[in-house]
């Protein structure tokens, strides 16, 4: 008897699939003038009733690509706002075929548990983690800081898994720019936000050594138990890398965990122009890539590389009764958070074996190029200004027209701005603050984009901020 499921026509469905995916990738080539709105008649077709009966899947299939098709990509080579993605296409291949077979990552499949361990070891070659070193795939960058975190706790503290602790105060410390994660990481953990050490920055807004130091001998003194050093290598907003040799000497001086947050950053530590950013990295316990972010492939596909699996083994290990365990059978379950886990490693070990680490490599040091270029046509530009030089790919600037030294008119004005500049649709962006400053903020991570598209940011802000009318035209000026 037939299923009641079954895709009537599923040649024909896949091949339209295959037709509309191909569409969506050619439309990511290049830029487009504008950003479609939704339509009202695709609106209404997103309203309707729970359907009692099927319809034909060509058509629900065209639907959904309309909408997306009208929706914020990643992909598109104009998408800089945040740290983006690109949906690499032989990722978004891996996907569907891991999709396909739906198996359960979380307990030995017998097979597709050595991508994991490929794609790890790929990775941590090419960053220069260096040896030895196990480690996970992960649902984002959010969730790796966690899981690191919650292997260091158990490490300072061996047992808190089960005892809660014993009344001791805990602390984690961080730069002042760290990613929220790690606060969030301190609340689930009980360690508490307020106990997240937000140290100060020294003149590149990298963590100031000297400030942890002390901030670790005072805790130390008053009976603190310190979890673990987060540095980010690659902060959100201005791509600083913290100075990870000199924070391994800290750490190893107090026997605490380091942890590296390089979600954003890492893969640059594979190209020759970057890479002496991130020395010391063969010196951490643990470190955050996703893989989602500068190594392209769709999301989410965070990889969290530790130095001892033992550690998590320590902190996530559950022997329930319909898990069978033995010498020879271990389950990735027991180093995870997560229960139901796709096969996230797939697209990244395909994306490393089709294009090779020299692609990756190229296309890194390409970001890094354009963040340069963006930041000469700034300050060579008599509107726009830089607000600092890129350390690797991210970088902040303001126009005077939202630079009138009033921080809440800047703000509204830099509002204002973000808003045209979405509502024209060439380029995507969005606002940040560095230092109490409103300002536009891009990041290079998507491998489509081009030199002419760097040029497009200073044409596309400079044209609206002198059309918002405070400030004098190009004309005038
Ligand atoms: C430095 C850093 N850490 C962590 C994250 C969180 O990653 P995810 O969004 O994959 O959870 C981000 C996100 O941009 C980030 O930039």
């Amino acid at each position: 008897m037939t299923s009641p499921l079954a895709l009537p026509d599923r040649e024909q469905a896949l091949a339209h699939a295959a037709g509309l995916v191909l569409d969506s990738w050619r439309g990511f080539d290049r830029a487009r003038p504008i950003q479609p709105a939704l339509d009202e008649g695709l609106r209404a077709r997103l309203d309707g009733p729970l359907p009692e009966r099927g319809s034909d899947a060509g058509d629900a299939l065209t639907l959904a690509a309309a909408v997306l098709d009208a929706s914020l990509s990643q992909p598109r080579p104009r998408y800089l706002a945040y740290v983006g993605s690109s949906g690499l296409e032989i990722g978004v291949l891996g996907d569907a075929l891991a999709a396909a077979h739906d198996l359960n990552a979380a307990v030995a499949t017998g097979g597709a548990d050595l991508f994991e361990r490929q794609a790890l070891r790929w990775l941590a070659e090419l960053i220069g983690f260096g040896a030895p070193f196990d480690g996970l795939f992960a649902a984002g960058g959010t969730i790796s800081n966690l899981t690191a975190l919650a292997a260091a706790r158990e490490r300072a503290l061996p047992g808190f898994r089960a005892s809660g602790g014993d009344g001791r105060p805990l602390a984690l410390y961080c730069s002042a720019e760290a990613h929220y994660s790690v606060r969030r990481a301190a609340e689930l953990l009980a360690i508490g936000s307020r106990n997240v050490r937000a140290l100060p920055l020294d003149g590149r807004r990298r963590m100031d050594v000297a400030a942890l130091g002390r901030a670790l001998a005072a805790d130390l003194r008053a009976g603190v138990v310190p979890v673990a050093v987060v540095a980010t290598a690659g902060t959100t907003l201005t791509g600083a890398v913290d100075p990870l040799d000199e924070l391994a000497d800290v750490c190893a001086e107090h026997g605490v965990w380091l942890h590296v947050d390089g979600a954003y950053g890492l893969p640059a530590a594979a190209t020759a122009s970057a890479g002496a950013l991130f020395a010391g990295l063969d010196r951490v316990d643990s470190a955050t890539v996703d893989a989602h972010k500068w190594l392209a492939v769709p999301k989410a596909c965070s990889v969290l590389l530790v130095r001892d699996g033992g550690a998590l083994e320590r902190t996530f290990g559950h022997h329930e009764s319909y898990i069978p365990h033995g010498a020879e059978l271990t389950h990735p379950v027991d180093r995870t958070l997560e229960y139901s886990r796709p096969l996230r490693a797939l697209k990244l070990w395909l994306a490393f074996r089709v294009h090779g680490a020299a692609a990756f490599r190229d296309a890194i040091e390409r970001n890094l190029a354009q963040a340069g270029l963006l930041w000469r046509l700034l300050s060579d530009h008599p509107r726009l200004e830089p607000l600092h030089e890129p350390e690797l790919s991210a970088l902040c600037f303001r126009h005077v027209a939202c630079a009138s030294g009033d921080v809440e008119e800047d703000r509204a004005a830099t509002a204002a701005l973000v808003r045209a500049i979405e509502a024209d649709g060439r380029i995507y962006l969005a606002a940040a603050t560095l230092d109490g400053v409103p300002c536009l903020r891009v990041c290079f991570v998507n491998h489509r984009t081009t030199d002419a598209d760097v040029e497009a940011v200073v044409e596309v802000v400079d044209e609206l901020a002198c059309a918002l009318g405070a400030a004098p035209s190009p004309a005038a000026a």
